[in-house]
């Protein structure tokens, strides 16, 4: 047994006869409401039932796949692990790491790339709606966006990803290829799937869609303040407030649905009533709403200031996490390259 494999079953928060779930969040921008009732929550409650092995990384590699600021990408990847913090991840029970610090996956890319055509690459459709996005931005590292998901996911020989819709095309990649590295080579990848954890749908301030990061004004921010949501609020399409059926969907479907996630079913059905008899006061339901989502949220605020009034000790969480992740990556690699048949020296 190599002395990693050791190290490896002395660490607390790793144990090899657990299945393991990672996840991984590009420090493009802040997290928000949608994000953390949408897989954080469900991640935590995971992490805390002590099921799994729990990886949370921030893909920072991932990042620059797209046009980035280099004076902002180290404050955005600090930020998404404080917001891990925030939202309740807990590095005695979690991995938390940085993925640029583990050039482990970049050389797991490297060899899944050698059996992923260009062709395949290039019809996925993330692919093609960022070529849309930016025309003059086309770059390999773009081409390599999936084999480096997959090299994140397979270096810890992860089961399950706890991910948006839109990257299930980059799973099916990462099965693809675990699939041939172990029928080509005999190794032993499990092949990911999708991990639902319970999420809610949050609905995007604008009415139509889901809440989105990438999506100015349809996001309350984890680290928005009472007076931000209200104006947030204030900003939702609504109507004359009521009507001879609810609406399924603008901007009073998404405030119900906000209703509900924030304040009950009860409170929804009484918004209901009102709209079929006497009219909802909007004004009322979002000031209410606001209180709402701001008692939800204060606590995490409150921890994030403890985060970030000891930053010394944030870093440290990162580093061990990071170098906890980098023993099991290394695992795997030495594993990879004697199955591929690089020579041992
Ligand atoms: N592609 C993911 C996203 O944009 C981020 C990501 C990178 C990721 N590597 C990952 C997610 C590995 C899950 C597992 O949301």
């Amino acid at each position: 047994m190599s002395t990693n494999c050791v190290k490896m079953t002395e660490m607390s928060v790793f144990n090899s006869n657990k299945k393991t779930v990672l996840s991984g969040v590009r420090p493009s921008n802040r997290l928000h409401i949608g994000n953390y009732l949408g897989s954080i929550k469900g991640m935590v409650l995971l992490q805390n039932s002590a099921e799994y092995n729990n990886f949370f990384m921030v893909a920072d590699l991932h990042a620059m796949t797209t046009p980035f600021d280099k004076n902002r990408l180290a404050e955005d990847t600090l930020n998404i692990v404080l917001d891990y913090l925030a939202c309740g991840i807990d590095p005695s029970k979690s991995i938390i790491f940085i993925q640029s610090y583990i050039p482990e996956h970049i050389e797991l890319a490297y060899y899944f790339s050698t059996l992923l055509s260009v062709a395949r690459m290039r019809h996925l459709p993330t692919y093609k709606e960022k070529v849309k996005e930016n025309p003059g931005h086309i770059t390999m590292a773009l081409l390599y966006y999936p084999v480096l998901m997959a090299a994140d996911i397979l270096a810890y020989k992860a089961d399950f990803v706890p991910a948006g819709k839109d990257q299930e095309p980059h799973l099916e990649v990462a099965r693809e290829v675990a699939k041939k590295m172990n029928s080509i080579y005999g190794t032993h990848f499990p092949e990911p799937v999708m991990f639902k954890t319970k999420g809610a749908y949050v609905p995007s301030l604008k009415g139509y869609g889901k809440m989105s990061k990438s999506v100015e004004g349809s996001y309350i921010g984890l680290c928005d303040d009472i007076d931000t949501i209200k104006k947030k609020l204030a900003g939702v399409p609504t109507d004359i407030g009521r009507g001879d059926s609810i609406p399924k969907e603008g901007g009073v479907a998404a405030l119900l649905t906000l209703v509900a996630l924030f304040e009950g079913k009860e409170k929804r059905l009484y918004y209901e009533r009102q709209y079929l008899s006497g009219g909802i006061r909007y004004s009322d339901l979002k000031d209410e709403l606001a209180e709402s989502i701001f008692a939800v949220l204060k606590p995490i605020q409150k921890r994030r200031k403890e985060f970030e009034s000891d930053l010394p000790g944030v870093f440290k969480i990162i580093k061990e996490g990071t170098e906890n992740a980098r023993a099991i990556a290394s695992v795997t690699l030495s594993e990879v390259r004697g199955k591929v048949g690089i020579i041992k020296i």
